[in-house]
């Protein structure tokens, strides 16, 4: 099992990031950062969802509770006052660890052999990580996020949540030498769960599959009010589904940068998609995007088809597998 570091920010689709990493991958530990909501309720919320996969082994640990440089901006109108309203969880037995997200980052990077880190939420405790011990650049695997996107944004028209929240610590992780795994808002978009799936969540009908479905009705809900689409985005599921089975994902290498001055595009992830930066435009602008770099090597793969049915496929296997 690939061992990752799991940085999220809980929220409904990171519930499922965590459903689906601590059962496929070796998860050592959980770190939690403010975003969807303030960090003393997602880490809260990630120990509620550890609880009822039995796997309050897991350590968590509580990081950052506000971006490098501007204040924190939340997303109660898709993930309620709670960061994780719907379902009706008790409160956790066990408690965060008594140790900062960033030291145990650093810690286990340094001291464990092939970490691959993933990060659900803005990049603000793996930023802070890197700026500590620049070393981790070279030991760790890669990263996976849920971030960014190849088209348009959700936040702005350019920007995705996670990303805009904190596009200095983007920044940061994008170019710092770690690779990238993207999954941006352009492919979570293709992972949209609807009533059809609740059911059959229901049907199931283990209690982590029951969670499953009160988290998607809610998300499901507050999606279509907040943003008027057909269904709920599993957005932070894809970025652990693909670790799982790469298989699930298309994707493309490219040069990803973060847009960090531009008045109407902060926070935007800018996608060389056809290669551009670093060419001759002279005579580079006719290549074909499948071509050679000849300018700067890409930093990133932006994944950009998602098998949706494969991918729910995964989902009802691993929420018949608890309880
Ligand atoms: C991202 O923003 C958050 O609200 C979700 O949890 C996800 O990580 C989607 O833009
Ligand atoms: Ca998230």
């Amino acid at each position: 099992m690939k061992k990752v570091i799991l940085d999220c920010d809980p929220g409904h689709d990171d519930a499922f990031a965590i459903m689906l990493a601590v059962q496929h991958l070796d998860v050592l530990g959980i770190t939690t950062i403010g975003g969807n909501c303030i960090l003393e309720n997602v880490t809260k919320n990630a120990l509620k969802v550890l609880e009822v996969l039995d796997r309050t082994d897991i350590p968590v640990y509580p990081g950052h509770s506000c971006p490098m440089t501007v204040p924190l901006v939340t997303a109660p109108q898709f993930h309620g006052e709670t960061g994780l309203d719907g379902p009706v969880l008790p409160e956790p037995t066990v408690k965060p660890r008594n140790k900062h997200a960033v030291d145990f980052i650093v810690e286990t990077v340094m001291n464990t052999d092939d970490v691959t880190l993933i990060a659900t939420g803005p990049l603000t405790n793996i930023a802070a990580a890197i700026n500590r011990e620049p070393r981790i650049v070279d030991r760790v695997t890669e990263i996976s996020i849920m971030g960014g996107s190849v088209t348009f944004g959700n936040w702005t028209p350019t920007a995705e949540f996670n990303i805009y929240v904190d596009p200095e610590a983007a920044y940061r992780v994008f170019n710092s030498g770690i690779h990238v795994k993207m999954s941006g808002i352009n492919l979570t978009r293709q992972c949209c769960l609807t009533a059809e799936h609740v059911k059959k969540f229901r049907e199931i009908g283990t209690k982590t599959a029951n969670l499953a479905a009160d988290l998607t009705e809610f998300f499901i809900d507050t999606t279509i009010k907040s943003a008027s689409l057909s269904g709920a985005n599993m957005h932070d599921a894809c970025a652990i589904a693909w670790l799982i089975d790469s298989s699930l994902i298309k994707a493309a290498a490219m040069h990803i940068d973060i847009e960090l001055k531009g008045e109407l595009t902060r926070g935007m992830t800018v996608c060389d998609y056809r290669h551009l930066r670093g060419a001759d435009p002279e005579i580079d602008l006719c290549r074909e995007p499948q071509m050679d770099f000849r300018g700067e090597k890409p930093n990133a793969e932006a994944a950009l088809e998602l098998d949706f049915p494969g991918f729910m496929e995964l989902l009802y296997k691993t929420l018949k597998n608890y309880n």
